[in-house]
């Protein structure tokens, strides 16, 4: 079976440039140029929906030079890959809190949401300034405001992946072995893969492999199968 959703934490950019004496803004521009890539190869393989968490709420505590360039690299994005979205059907969706980016970033983001917004052969979601922790408070938040208790679906639907399918598939690249506050509420059974590659790294025979792995994988969600 395919997945439905792949959700990828693109991680080792800064150590794939430090392995080349480079600064880590080169590493992000890789890290960019793989991710648009692999979104079309992902797209191409039936996949519907995918993710890329690009930037959590922590790693805005980073030095302000590291977030100028990952912050220009966002706005490039956005200026050039939007209208060849538009041609190929793919509408973009962001999760993430886009106050606490710059405001012209995040009117750009936004912009790209609307012109996208009628792509109807795949989703590509951009984690951005994204938190599970403050996403789960933010989704809390919401219910208070509506004044009555809500059950597990209704909550999922507050969420900022409120219009998404729920991951199957979670790839991290860059060798840690944690979800760094990522989809903590929505992956509670998603299969986690982990990669030994730094994301500039990770090709897309690569992810043939891991779709190979996934497909080996047997998801149960606590059920017993039922020749068992
Ligand atoms: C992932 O690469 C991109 C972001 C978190 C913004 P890193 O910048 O975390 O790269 P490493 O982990 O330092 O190698
Ligand atoms: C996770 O990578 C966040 C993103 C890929 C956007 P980090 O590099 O921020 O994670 P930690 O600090 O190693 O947990
Ligand atoms: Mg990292």
């Amino acid at each position: 079976m395919l997945p439905k959703h792949v959700a990828f934490i693109m991680d080792g950019n800064g150590r794939w440039a430090k392995a080349r004496l480079l600064p880590r803004s080169a590493g992000h521009r890789a890290g960019y140029k793989r991710m648009t890539a692999l979104a079309r190869h992902v797209f191409a393989c039936g996949i519907p929906y995918c993710t890329f968490y690009a930037l959590s709420t922590e790693n805005l505590k980073r030095p302000k030079e590291e977030l100028g360039s990952l912050f220009s690299l966002f706005s490039e994005f956005f200026a050039k890959e939007i209208g060849a979205m538009q041609k190929e059907g793919v509408r973009l969706s962001i999760i993430g809190d886009l106050s606490l980016l710059p405001e012209d970033l995040a009117a750009s983001a936004r912009s790209g949401v609307e012109r996208t917004k009628e792509g109807t052969r795949a989703t590509l979601v951009l984690a951005l300034g994204y938190g599970a922790r403050q996403d789960i408070v933010a989704a809390c938040n919401r219910a208070v405001d509506l004044g009555r208790k809500v059950d597990e679906a209704e909550f999922s639907r507050l969420l900022s992946t409120g219009g998404l399918p729920l991951p199957d598939l979670i790839i991290r690249t860059g060798r840690e072995i944690r979800l760094s506050n990522f989809l903590l509420f929505e992956a509670a059974y998603a299969e986690l893969l982990f990669s030994q590659k730094y994301f500039p790294d990770f090709t897309d025979e690569d992810f043939d492999r891991a779709l190979k792995e996934y497909a080996r994988r047997d998801r149960k969600f606590g059920t017993l199968r039922p020749q068992e």
